[in-house]
């Protein structure tokens, strides 16, 4: 049972989060530490004080079962006993020690044992620094440029990926390439020059890609189950094709894992596809929420990194004692038996809250469809319960007022769902819900549902 010690809520008793808020902005940009910070579903972020298990702990005391999970990080609940140790033992060790320990080698034969392409492994601190340094890679293996990535992926916040992760509706365009939309300021137009982009799950688009660019092709870039639009699931032939086509072009084909990894499996999407990419990059589930990446791969593509190759990676905290003791403890808990499988496993919970969830719309006449898959899931409000949706203009028009009011009913009942915007974004339980807290969680929704 965690503890939410005095310094964890210094404002209890004396402001409320809307107050707090309100002071932050003049100091933090908009308030908060990351734009991802706002909730537009409430007029100011929740103000924590603690997690504890399936639950966040505001600084007013209120308790909320949590399904945002810290982004997808915290797949075994917030304060882990197992992770606490970790830490704690990273703290004995002292913080920054700059040398390697033992550990980084244990984290990594760990890897290379559990992830079908791993054979080599590097680590970083974020899922951004980790696609940043894949895309160096191919283009530093294969000395080409260009990159193709899918309409509705994300792949962090850096020049060679930001582009069609949430562009406008347009017209169906079966086959073809899409122009890059560039999702910041800042960015030239050069950079997104280097990207080409097609949609999900439409095999045909690839194919002229490499018919178009093939001989430029540096890389590939997809999230395997693409839980960024909601949980978009790609179709076992279409990913073993595209296997295929980059194999032949000798393109590097990379999964973005960080926010698939773990949801399905040990051996994260590849293994839940059968589909071996060149390189995987993971994060957030990996040490449950402690700021750590992993760059996996083929060696004879991982060895084109500094020191024996030409591609320019190392930093300060690469293979922090935090991150990798962490992911040690965590691997521990996702290999134990039965965490996945069986009828006390997280994929038997998902597929009975999914179906609540589906039940509980019907019986309000919500128009809501619920996709999911393992953990996560998307809310694709408007949408027909019925249909499924699979790619990213599939959901376009889904209905952003009314996740906005859901979310709000549901913090009234003591259930926290993030959004973002018009971004349909991604929900997920950890394995510290279990049957009991996400049954709650049913009966909490089911009250919000009522008020709506
Ligand atoms: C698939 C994917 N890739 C990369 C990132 C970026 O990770 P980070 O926020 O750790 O930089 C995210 C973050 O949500 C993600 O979901």
């Amino acid at each position: 049972m965690a503890t939410v010690t005095e310094t964890a809520a210094p404002e209890r008793g004396t402001r409320t989060a809307a107050d707090h808020f309100r002071a932050a902005a003049r100091v933090l940009v908009g308030g908060v530490s990351g734009s991802a910070r706002v909730n537009p579903a409430l007029d100011h972020p929740l103000l924590a004080a603690g997690g504890d298990g399936a639950r966040l702990i505001a600084t007013d005391g209120r308790r909320y079962l949590d399904f945002h999970t810290g982004y997808g990080a915290t797949i075994l609940g917030h304060n882990h006993p197992a992770v606490r140790a970790a830490i704690e033992q990273a703290l004995d060790m002292g913080v920054v020690l700059g040398p390697e320990t033992v550990y980084q080698q244990r984290l990594a034969a760990r890897l290379v044992e559990l992830i079908p392409c791993a054979e080599q492994v590097r680590f970083a601190n974020s899922g951004s620094e980790a696609t940043m340094a894949a895309v160096r890679l191919a283009r530093a293996h294969t000395g080409r440029a260009k990159l193709l990535k899918f309409e509705g992926h994300f792949h962090g916040l850096h020049e060679h990926v930001l582009y069609s992760t949430h562009p406008p509706a347009r017209p169906p365009a079966p086959g073809q390439l899409l122009p890059p939309t560039i999702d910041s300021g800042g960015i030239p137009e050069a950079f997104a020059d280097l990207v080409v982009v097609v949609p999900w799950n439409d095999l045909a688009a690839v194919e002229r890609a490499f018919a178009e660019h093939g001989d430029d092709l540096a890389a590939v870039i997809m999230e395997p189950i693409n839980y960024n639009a909601g949980c978009l699931v790609a179709d076992s032939d279409y990913l073993r094709a595209v296997r295929r086509i980059t194999a032949a072009h000798g393109t590097v084909l990379i999964f973005d894992e960080v926010l698939s990894g773990f949801r399905t499996g040990v051996s994260c999407g590849q293994g839940y596809y059968g589909v071996t990419p060149d390189v995987a990059l993971l994060g957030k589930a990996v040490a449950n929420g402690v700021p750590l990446a992993v760059i996996a791969g083929r060696r004879a593509i991982m060895e084109t990194l500094s020191p024996l190759g030409s591609a320019a990676h190392s930093g300060t905290y690469s293979g922090h004692l935090f991150g990798v003791l962490a992911a040690l403890a965590t691997l521990d808990e996702l290999t134990a038996p039965d965490f996945y499988d069986g009828p006390t496993g997280i994929v038997a919970h998902a597929d009975r809250f999914y179906g609540g969830l589906y039940d509980i719309f019907a019986r309000h006449g919500i128009p809501c469809r619920v996709q999911g898959l393992g953990p996560r899931f998307g809310l694709y409000f408007g949408l027909d319960p019925d249909r499924p949706v699979n790619v990213y203009q599939d959901i376009v028009g889904h209905d952003s007022a009314l996740l906005k009011r859901f979310v709000r009913a549901c913090f009234a009942e003591g259930v926290y769902f993030h959004t973002y915007d018009v971004v349909v974004g991604h929900h997920g339980f950890s394995a510290a819900h279990g049957s009991a807290g996400l049954d709650e969680a049913l009966e909490r929704i089911d009250a919000a549902c009522g008020g709506l």
